[in-house]
């Protein structure tokens, strides 16, 4: 049992993470721009058509509200982590240290499960623009070879989606990192097409297109909340710069809880427009936004807006498959995956095998699933990781009451209780075959566990 708990010292953490010292530079507003370039992509560009059609009718609006609740309580229990353990890691490096090994390795595995199909399904929503954006230019691609099937008639493989992983794959492989000055650019540009799609589609607005309101009832704005939940996820990227922030402790809080807010303002304002430009019924269509202003005969908005969520989408592309990369790094260093995942490349310096192992996987799933079911995968794991730090707050306040922290969650342990139970709420309305899929991912990881990474993590070996 107490190998099962066994933890990394916190000490021993920041000391590594001195040594390697890098530039402090960001500020909040920095990390408030990296979080909303992590946070706006295929979920706000897409699923919002499929939702809309699909669950929640006009009521998509209340479906991102109950879910960007759940997000900020999460992010509060996130923040206090993120402040508790200030240094760049993940939620697997927060739990390693205070929660313990096998806490920590079950949520590593699952956050691998989250990045993995994330940039898979983030893939197949850049795949839907690119095509919108050809066939602007008259170039209509084949069914067969742009969709997963099932997700269109006669679909085989969506190859835009397994191209694009490939190439981001051999950008991160060699060792391209975002600077802050370029995210922000493209934050920008991702911001301007937002705000250039809510104004213009204000003017074409009928409000017959919002009657009936919940067509599919409460159910459906409930099971449109946990998929829509997907348009959310990215946040956690902010904490991962907390190397590279000023005052780490004060900013990382601010950065998450502050994209967090844009975000949730922002699709609001885009699902209240989206449902009433175009009847809802109409709007299952793999470039909503686009289709929406076509809809009204606004076709050159329409060709920028492609143009613009591309590039958007881009970047969520580059977050996800850096950060799943980074999380088998971590534990691969630590002696719970196999060595390979943490081998570095001589001359690119990077995580080379692992980049392309990663990359081919997720070109593989995103060429054969469709973005429906990859998102809710997505969204499973990550209500998985959100329930288990929900509840990680109140544990870690009752046995380390002494540890300092910058950000507290207000009203523990109610905030994260209530955190928790929302997320294990709309987990239980995603469909069958996504808690399956889920269950044997976990069960897999067990395996994993018990029969590698217990007896060769770093903290079984004796000391050298
Ligand atoms: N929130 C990210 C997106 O919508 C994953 O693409």
């Amino acid at each position: 049992m107490s190998s099962l708990l066994r933890k990394k010292s916190i000490t021993q953490l920041i000391q590594q993470s001195k040594q390697k010292s890098l530039n402090r530079t960001l500020s909040a507003l920095d990390l408030t721009l990296l979080g909303v370039g992590a946070i706006i992509g295929t979920g706000i560009f897409v699923l919002t058509g499929v939702v809309a059609a699909e669950s929640a009718g006009p009521a998509l609006i209340l479906s991102f509200v109950l879910s960007g609740i759940v997000c900020a309580l999460a992010a509060f229990c996130y923040a206090e982590f993120a402040s508790t353990v200030p240094i760049s890691g993940s939620v697997y490096t927060y739990t390693y240290a205070t929660l313990g090994e096998i806490f920590a390795f079950i949520i590593g595995w699952d956050l691998m499960l989250e990045y993995l199909l994330a940039t898979a399904a983030v893939a197949t929503g850049w795949s839907g623009y690119f095509q919108a954006l050809l066939e602007g230019f008259g170039i209509m691609l084949p069914a067969s070879f742009t969709s997963a099937p099932g997700s269109a008639e006669g679909g085989i493989i969506n190859l835009p989606a397994v191209i694009i992983i490939l190439l981001i794959t051999a950008l991160l492989s060699r060792g391209a990192k975002e600077s802050a000055r370029v995210n922000n650019i493209m934050v920008f540009i991702k911001l301007a097409v937002i705000f250039a799609f809510i104004i213009a589609g204000m003017f074409y607005v009928k409000p017959d297109n919002w009657t009936p309101f919940a067509p599919f009832g409460f159910e459906g704005i409930i099971t449109g909340a946990a998929t829509v939940f997907f348009a959310y996820i990215g946040f956690d990227a902010v904490a991962t710069a907390a190397e590279e922030v000023k005052n780490p402790q004060r900013d990382v809080p601010i950065g998450i809880i502050a994209s967090l807010a844009i975000c949730t303002v922002l699709y609001m304002l885009v699902s209240f427009i989206l449902t009433g430009m175009v009847p809802y019924s109409q709007l299952n269509v793999a470039d909503p936004v686009t289709f929406a202003l076509q809809f009204v005969g606004q076709d050159s908005l329409a060709g920028i807006i492609s143009v613009g969520a591309i590039t958007g989408i881009t970047t969520v592309l580059l977050v996800m498959l850096y950060a799943q990369v980074r999380v088998s790094f971590a534990m691969s260093r630590d002696g719970l995956l196999p060595k390979n995942f943490a081998t570095i490349h001589p001359i690119f310096k990077t995580p080379f095998q692992n980049t392309w192992l990663t990359g081919i996987i997720a070109a593989i799933i995103a060429g054969f699933v469709d973005l429906t079911t990859l998102a809710h995968l997505v969204n499973i794991g990550t209500l998985a990781a959100f329930t288990l730090i929900s509840v990680a707050v109140i544990i870690l306040r009752n046995t380390h009451p002494d540890l300092k922290r910058a950000f507290k969650v207000p009203f523990v342990p109610i905030f994260p209780a209530i955190s928790a139970l929302l997320c294990v709420y709309l987990m239980t309305s995603l469909p069958a075959i996504t808690w399956i899929a889920f269950i044997i991912w976990i069960m897999i990881g067990l395996i994993v566990y018990f029969g590698y990474a217990k007896r060769r993590s770093k903290l079984n070996q004796p000391k050298a």
